[in-house]
């Protein structure tokens, strides 16, 4: 058997050009409970899950893998946890409470409202960057387009889409130094411990939504700052000022890099299959099912965490009450037992079920349908274009082992 014991899932040098699919595959098949030791100033190492069926059952039992830990590496005390616990970080009855408080926003006919918004809105943006015949994607493409969505789901102007770009940036980027001016191990970032991702930016974010709240509390508003202030959660307990704050914060973050990045990435999978491409421009009725297959190779959440809150076998490993927990779901849609021929894009690939946003847990992912119908309406434009576009430089990856980013992507109409 391959020794793994050199794997650190820690490092991320490992993430620095883009996924670790060999190393996935190489712990799938060998050691599919992990550990990986990290720095001791930075936290106690983790158990990490590769193989699709085990991340399932970590998913779908939160009473023995809790969320209420937090769901990133960085560990948290008593203090930050009460300061910092957005629907993400909590379980049971309050978690239930607080999702259906937004859920009723995020199903396939809410989000089918925004088809028309939607459609004006990648064909202004497609006309804008081809317009420059050479561009960077990310920058022109897909950076800007989740959020102008969201900012229409908040009712916010659009002259304040690039500060929430880049608060998003700077907090999702927190291992990035490009992204971050406060890195989340340095010194600095010990003055912001008690706010999500230990960035400043998340008390802009905190700012911003508090002023939005102001003008909204009372009226009656249909936009989803209005939802939040002027709702009572089904279990009677009303929205604290922190409530508030982290699920407005969440709202802004886990919608923009997420989608944005998947259109960048299955950009870049459709150049790099052309046969794939080609199929989808000739039947464009297949793209519904490309998306499945675009969110599964894209996988631009790698991992969350969970915490075990007893002691619990799995394969040949006892993971004990307290240790942290990966679920890396990119490695789970790659998973050989569940995928044939894994690394291959096939946009017809049936059935697709992947991981991207989770899989049937109390978490999985509150706007899968808006991703979804966001990257279909992306692609059934841009497909529909009789335009090449080719690759005008390196792609650079975001220095993270939580993001699968793409940062810069620099194309040209060939
Ligand atoms: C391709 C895009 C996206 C991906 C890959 C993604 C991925 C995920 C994942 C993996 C989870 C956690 C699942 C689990 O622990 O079981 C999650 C949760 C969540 N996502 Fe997404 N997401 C995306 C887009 C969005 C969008 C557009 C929104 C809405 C603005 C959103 C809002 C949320 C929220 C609120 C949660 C927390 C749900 C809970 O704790 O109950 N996501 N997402």
């Amino acid at each position: 058997m391959a020794s793994t014991s050199d794997i650190n899932l820690a490092n991320l040098d490992l993430f620095e050009n883009g996924a670790p699919w060999a190393t996935f595959a190489e712990l799938r098949a060998n050691d599919p409970v992990h550990w990986s030791e990290e720095d001791p100033n930075e936290g106690s190492g983790f158990h990490s899950f590769t193989r699709y069926h085990d991340i399932v059952k970590v998913l779908r039992d939160p009473a023995t893998f809790t969320s209420e830990r937090f769901t990133n590496l960085e560990e948290v005390d008593a203090e930050q946890e009460e300061a910092r616990r957005s629907l993400l970080e909590t379980d049971g009855a309050r978690h239930r409470a607080l999702r259906r408080l937004l859920q009723g926003e995020f199903t396939p006919t809410a989000v089918a409202r925004y088809e028309t918004f939607l459609r004006g809105l990648t064909a202004t943006t497609l006309d804008t960057a081809l317009a420059k015949k050479e561009f960077d994607f990310v920058d022109e493409v897909s950076a800007d387009f989740p959020i102008r969505v969201l900012a229409r789901m908040l009712d916010v102007p659009d002259t304040d889409i690039h500060k929430l770009i880049q608060w998003g940036n700077e907090m999702v980027g927190n291992t990035d130094p490009e992204h971050a001016a406060v890195l989340i191990h340095s010194e600095e970032s010990e003055k912001y411990r008690l706010v999500p991702f230990r960035s400043p930016a998340a008390l802009e974010v905190f700012a911003y939504g508090d002023e939005l709240a102001r003008q909204r509390r009372g009226k009656n508003g249909t936009d989803l700052v209005s939802v939040l202030v002027n709702s009572e959660p089904s279990d009677g307990i009303p929205l604290s000022e922190r409530d508030f704050h982290t699920n407005f914060l969440l709202l802004v973050v886990a919608g923009n890099e997420t989608t944005r990045h998947t259109i960048s990435h299955s950009m870049n999978w459709l150049m790099n299959n052309p046969d794939q491409m080609a199929l989808l421009k000739e039947k464009p009725e297949l793209i519904p099912w490309a998306v499945e297959e675009f969110l599964r190779c894209a996988s631009p959440v790698y991992h969350f965490r969970r915490t075990a809150t007893q002691d619990v076998q799995f394969h040949d490993t006892t993971i004990k009450a307290g240790d942290k927990v990966l679920t890396w779901f990119a490695s789970g849609n790659r998973d050989e037992t569940i995928f044939e021929d894994p690394n291959r894009m096939d946009v017809t690939r049936n059935p697709n079920e992947h991981m991207t946003f989770g899989r049937g847990g109390p978490h999985m992912c509150l706007g899968n349908a808006l991703a979804r119908i966001e990257i279909r309406i992306m692609f059934e434009d841009l497909l529909s274009r009789d335009i090449t576009l080719e690759r005008n430089g390196d792609i650079d990856y975001l220095r993270s082992n939580f993001v699968h980013g793409i940062k810069r992507f620099p194309v040209k109409l060939g």
